[in-house]
């Protein structure tokens, strides 16, 4: 009788779950067709059904689990994915000289804090030396590895790339990452330097301890010293400066959507400029403009337009409140017009701030 009642109040629940999938997915959004959706309410509501009913949660979730935010992920054209929306450990987190034996307990607790709130891609580097406070949160955090997008980069170990994942891996305590990337170009003058770099690259692809490999800060040129090497492997990310004050564009031509099209996908870094160092600018009054329209923080009408342009976007935070109001940018979708008024209102003023003295001031690429 009992078990005729549970098998009945089953059958509803996987109808309820059907229902509401196919719902979710007539709402499905405006981000462009290479995302996949995590069909966050549905779940949400799905996964809620399911814990009243003790369902095991594989059952029902997907690769987020139960508390994940609602990510939407970007296929990147090696099969991976990638969430799009990154807590980063450098900028504000970025190990001091000085400190290098310090081991950053606040480091553990805010990432933690950033997984606790469903952050689950990682954007780490060997430079910022905070690899092994990633690991111990990553470990603390108890999430299954196959959960977690984890980014680390090369900078000092680029004479020996293999040997930098190693030495990598070994702080992260992890056998592998998702995405890494060789941090900037600037190490790299001649046509060799860039290849041996690739080669690296792509021994540690082969290896299995990167399932994705890419760049970071580089312009066109850079990237074509790589592409026109005859790679085993293409790059498949560049992650560099992007925001509504850099468009990367000179003279009418835009270097974002010609990466694209080669099928190099784009992870934005200082996304938050407008508002973060900008509070003079153009943009400070629309921000708000839309967040109030929205109910949202003006980071996540920020955040937001990265994500509309399939772009990744990655930032930051010391304060931990301010996590709920970036995951906001996963809530709401912002109009074309509102899109285009970043775009034109942002156009007013340039401003480059990941060393700004290794490019001309008039290069915007
Ligand atoms: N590949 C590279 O070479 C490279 C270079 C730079 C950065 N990155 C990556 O990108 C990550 C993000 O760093 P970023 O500097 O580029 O981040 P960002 O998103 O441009 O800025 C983050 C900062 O914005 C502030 N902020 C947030 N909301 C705000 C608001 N509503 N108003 C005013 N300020 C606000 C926060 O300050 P509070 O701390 O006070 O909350 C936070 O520290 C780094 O951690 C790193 O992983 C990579
Ligand atoms: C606006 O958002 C806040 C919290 O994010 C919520 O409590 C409030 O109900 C929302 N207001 C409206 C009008 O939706």
């Amino acid at each position: 009788m009992f078990a005729a009642v549970g098998q009945a109040r089953l059958l509803v629940v996987a109808s309820t779950a059907a229902v509401v999938l196919i719902i979710a997915s007539q709402f499905s959004s405006q981000l462009p067709p290479k995302v996949v959706c995590s069909f966050a309410p549905a779940l949400r509501r799905i996964q809620g059904i399911a814990s009243t009913l003790s369902l095991p949660s594989q059952h029902v979730v997907t690769m987020a689990g139960n508390r994940a935010m609602d990510t939407p992920l970007l296929r990147l054209r090696d099969g991976n994915k990638v969430p799009m929306l990154a807590f980063g450990t450098g900028t504000a987190w970025f190990k001091e000289p000085e400190d290098h034996d310090k081991f950053d307990k606040d480091l553990v607790l805010m990432t933690k804090a950033a997984l606790e709130a469903g952050f689950r891609h990682l954007d780490c580097a060997e430079m910022y030396d905070n690899e092994a406070e990633v690991g111990q949160a990553i470990k603390e955090s108890g999430i299954p590895r196959e959960e977690l997008f984890i980014t680390t980069k090369v900078a000092n170990g680029i004479k020996d790339v293999p040997r930098a994942i190693d030495e990598s891996l070994k702080k992260l305590q992890l056998d592998y990452v998702d995405l890494y990337l060789v941090h900037e170009p600037w190490n790299l003058h001649t046509r060799e330097d860039y290849q041996n770099v690739w080669r690296g690259m792509e021994e540690v692809k082969a290896s299995g301890k990167a399932k994705s490999i890419g760049v970071s800060n580089f312009v066109r040129k850079d990237l074509e010293m790589i592409l026109n090497g005859s790679p085993k492997e293409l790059p498949i990310v560049n992650q560099l400066e992007y925001h509504p004050y850099i468009q990367r564009e000179n003279d009418g031509v835009p270097y974002i959507p010609w990466m694209q099209e080669q099928g190099i996908e784009v992870e934005a870094f200082k996304s938050l400029s407008a508002l973060a160092r900008c509070p003079e600018g153009p943009l400070v009054e629309p921000l708000q403009r839309m967040a109030k329209s929205h109910n949202v923080s003006d980071s996540a009408v920020m955040l937001r337009w990265f994500l509309q342009q399939n772009i990744v976007a990655i930032t930051t935070t010391r304060k931990k409140e301010r996590l709920q109001e970036y995951a906001q940018a996963l809530t709401f979708e912002l109009t074309k017009d509102e899109m285009d008024e970043i775009f034109t209102e942002g156009k007013k003023l340039f401003k480059r701030f990941y060393f700004p003295g290794r490019y001309d001031p008039d290069d915007r690429s």
